[in-house]
């Protein structure tokens, strides 16, 4: 499922989402798309606010629309910002991800051609997890 042809629609995803983007505060806009397995396509972008920590990451905003359609089982995650080079995921969503799309392929590409490919467990090794919390019960 995951050819040349579907990495390319993915990023033109995000690309698009990214037109989206609310953020009045750092002008930094970012664009996300998710892909499901049953091949459908949630766009998010970043959408800050005036209390900072609020902000949303594109992201996190792209995997929550794909929860709330009910898709649970995330292929592959698109991800672009501005500059030429590719952008990297915040520590948040890299957990987030790790929790929602934990076989996703991460796709990072800038407005440049040069992108970059990498799984969610190389983005963030060791993650805190579910098996984590539950260790403590283990004995
Ligand atoms: N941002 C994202 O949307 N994703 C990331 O992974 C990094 C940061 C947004 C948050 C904020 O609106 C802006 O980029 C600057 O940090």
């Amino acid at each position: 499922m995951l050819d040349a042809d579907a990495i390319d629609k993915l990023v033109a995803a995000a690309q698009k989402a990214r037109q989206r983007a609310y953020a009045p505060y750092s002008d930094f806009t970012v664009g996300a798309a998710a892909l499901s397995a049953d091949g459908r396509v949630f766009g998010g972008c970043n959408i800050e606010n005036a209390s900072y920590g609020a902000t949303i990451c594109a992201e996190r905003v792209a995997l929550g629309a794909a929860y709330a359609a009910g898709c649970r089982e995330i292929v592959a995650l698109a991800l672009t910002g501005p500059g030429e080079r590719p952008i990297s995921p915040c520590g948040i969503c890299r957990q987030v991800m790790a929790e929602l799309a934990p076989d996703a392929v991460v796709i990072m590409q800038g407005e440049g051609e040069e992108r970059d490919t990498s799984s969610v467990t190389d983005l963030l090794p060791a993650a805190f997890g579910a098996d984590t919390l539950t260790q403590s019960s283990d004995g």
